[in-house]
């Protein structure tokens, strides 16, 4: 069995490149890092952030070939130029494996690191975000193919018809472009949203390739699955080119024992106060108004969803959980999975889950939440990966060139229609 990590590893070289290598001897198509700008996140209890995604992505990269990675970034604390030219150029080192989640940054306590007074509230930051992705966007397509020549006895470098400024102006940019090198292996980098309230869902619609979603229950996860569809046909885009990945907190054991006994370690190492209090907060409840453990979920004391400052997706998920199995405050608190979905069981029982939310319609693959690094991961590559293997659910060897192949999405319609006019012009001469 791998060990668990130690305190300090997830800000270790090392640990990173073990995971990287785990993952990729697994087949998982991808390694998803999340983003916590400040100690704060995880409340004063647990000061606990995250390094930067890219640049830990891009030692990942070095130690792999076929593994896809994928980076949270803020819209909210980051400028659409720089982010641009970071993915882009994890795009370049890796050949064509990176992945951007979009987020706008829910914590309020971040704005205090970026000279700003107050943070942004959920409106005024997915209008930055929506804006932030289309110059993301059109950066990564200001250099069409065959931009970069390169022919040595022409003296010709590249061509500069084949690279636009892109000129955009917005209310919250104003961005000249292009980028500064040539448009990447996979067209450009894929991108993840994360943000499931009306507005993140409507955003995800329209730019996003692949959704990262937390639904606890199977209904709300069809409903889900479902209304990304609808939305992104009304903005033009084929359903099946929007991928619909939920989060699932599995905690593995070989019996079912052995699971329950990891549950167990797990809340004893996570403290039940920490918990409660995480899950207070991505609820909207004040700590005091769960001090009744067996008592039903005081649903009646969350504050009204308009005054939340937090992920409208993860909460109506809690809540719909809480609600439909009437759970106490105890219950919930061991059953939230952090905010995903959790399972405890053996492969076969984790895979029945997975299996029956795909058979549904809930969902189009899974982001696995991992318990414990680095055991946690080595469970899911080691027992749940060769039981869907053996439903035929998950492929047996990487037989893709990038991570756009990977994930069954095509590449960007702006690369096939630029590509297509110029051959339509080139063969009318
Ligand atoms: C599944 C999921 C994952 C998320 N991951 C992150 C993350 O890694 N870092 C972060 O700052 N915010 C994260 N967020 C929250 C985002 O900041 C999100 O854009 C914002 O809170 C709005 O969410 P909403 O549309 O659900 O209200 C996540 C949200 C969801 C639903």
């Amino acid at each position: 069995m791998a060990r668990d990590g130690a305190a300090s590893d997830y800000v270790s070289g090392d640990f990173y490149k073990e995971l990287a290598l785990t993952a990729e001897a697994g087949k998982l198509h991808a390694i998803f890092l999340a983003e916590q700008i400040t100690n704060q996140e995880n409340g004063v209890e647990r000061p606990c952030g995250t390094l930067d995604t890219a640049t830990t992505l891009a030692l990942m990269a070095g130690v792999t070939t076929k593994l896809g990675l994928i980076g949270t970034a803020s819209t909210t604390y980051n400028e659409p130029y720089e982010l641009a030219r970071r993915f882009a150029t994890l795009d370049h080192l890796s050949n064509g494996r990176a992945g951007w989640n979009s987020i706008a940054t829910q914590n309020p306590t971040v704005a205090e690191q970026f000279s700003r007074f107050e943070h942004p509230n959920h409106e005024d930051r997915y209008a930055r975000a929506d804006e932030f992705i289309e110059v993301v966007i059109r950066l990564w397509d200001s250099w069409e193919q065959g931009a970069l020549v390169g022919d040595k006895t022409k003296g010709l470098f590249g061509r500069a018809d084949l690279v636009h400024d892109i000129n955009y102006r917005g209310r919250y940019f104003q961005v000249r472009g292009p980028l500064p090198f040539p448009r990447t292996p996979q067209g450009r980098p894929v991108i993840f949203q994360a943000g499931s309230s009306p507005l993140g869902r409507d955003q995800a619609a329209r730019f996003a390739d692949c959704v990262f979603t937390a639904q606890h229950l199977l209904e709300d996860a069809i409903e889900f699955r479902s209304d990304m569809r609808r939305r992104a046909v009304a903005y033009g885009r084929n359903p099946d080119q929007i991928k619909i990945l939920p989060g699932m907190s599995v905690i593995l054991g070989d019996t079912e024992e052995a699971a329950w006994t990891r549950k167990k370690r797990l809340e004893e190492v996570l403290g039940f106060g920490p918990n409660l209090a995480k899950l207070a907060r991505r609820v909207g409840i004040p700590l005091e108004a769960l001090s009744d453990l067996d008592k039903p979920f005081p649903v009646q004391h969350v504050v009204p969803e308009h005054a939340f400052k937090g992920s409208i997706g993860f909460r109506r998920s809690i809540l719909n959980l809480a609600v439909k199995e009437n759970l106490t405050v105890r219950e919930l608190s061991l059953r939230y999975g952090g905010g995903h979905q959790e399972v405890v069981g053996t492969p076969e029982q984790v895979a029945d889950i997975m299996q029956a939310r795909w058979d549904a319609g809930g969902a189009d693959g899974f982001t696995l939440m991992i318990d414990m690094l680095p055991s946690g991961l080595h469970d899911a590559v080691t027992l749940l990966v060769p039981e869907l293997q053996r439903r035929g659910l998950f492929h047996l060897d990487y037989q893709h060139a990038n991570l756009r192949e990977a994930l069954g999405l095509n590449p960007p319609e702006s690369l096939v229609r630029k590509t297509v006019e110029r051959t339509v012009r080139t063969a009318a001469g």
